[in-house]
């Protein structure tokens, strides 16, 4: 495994459309595991391949609440219910915070790192990752939803 360097806004990468997975190879599993290993390494809750130069539709999210790393290749929302309105940042928009409006509930679908089908249901913050991370894919950043955007004190 190994780190791999993190984009940030201004990088065109960031705004392109990812194209989907047509089979998992060796490659791709390596891919996953270097992305896990990446947003561990940076503390984050998600991170999507364009995220680290690669315009494949796969994401990884954590929200640390110890079930262990959720790995979504050619992920689809499925069903969403509610509204939650909070705070969002994002590894590629280093220092800034901003507040977005999310669904409270999420249903995603997709293909797990063994090339299995998964489907996760998630509420709050579990809920809010998906989205974010499936908006990359599309290459959609947080702060294109944000009702404001603000810069993190230090
Ligand atoms: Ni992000």
């Amino acid at each position: 495994m190994a780190l791999r360097r993190i984009v940030t806004e201004g990088d065109e990468i960031l705004r392109k459309k990812c194209r989907p997975v047509p089979e998992i190879t060796d490659r791709t599993r390596e891919l996953i595991d270097d992305m896990i290993e990446t947003l561990y390494d940076a503390e984050g809750v998600g991170l999507a391949a364009p995220q680290v130069g690669v315009l494949r539709r796969i994401f990884v999210v954590d929200i640390m609440d110890g079930t262990g790393p959720k790995v979504l290749v050619n992920p689809e929302i499925v069903e969403t219910r509610g509204e939650q309105d909070g705070d969002e940042g994002c590894l590629s928009v280093p220092d800034k915070v901003g507040e977005v409006v999310r669904p409270e509930y999420v249903k995603i679908k997709g293909t797990g790192r063994e090339g299995q089908p998964v489907e996760y249901e998630g509420e709050g913050l579990l809920a809010r990752a998906f989205c974010h991370e499936y908006d990359h894919l599309d290459g959609i950043l947080y702060t294109d939803k944000a009702k404001d955007v603000w810069e993190i004190q230090e």
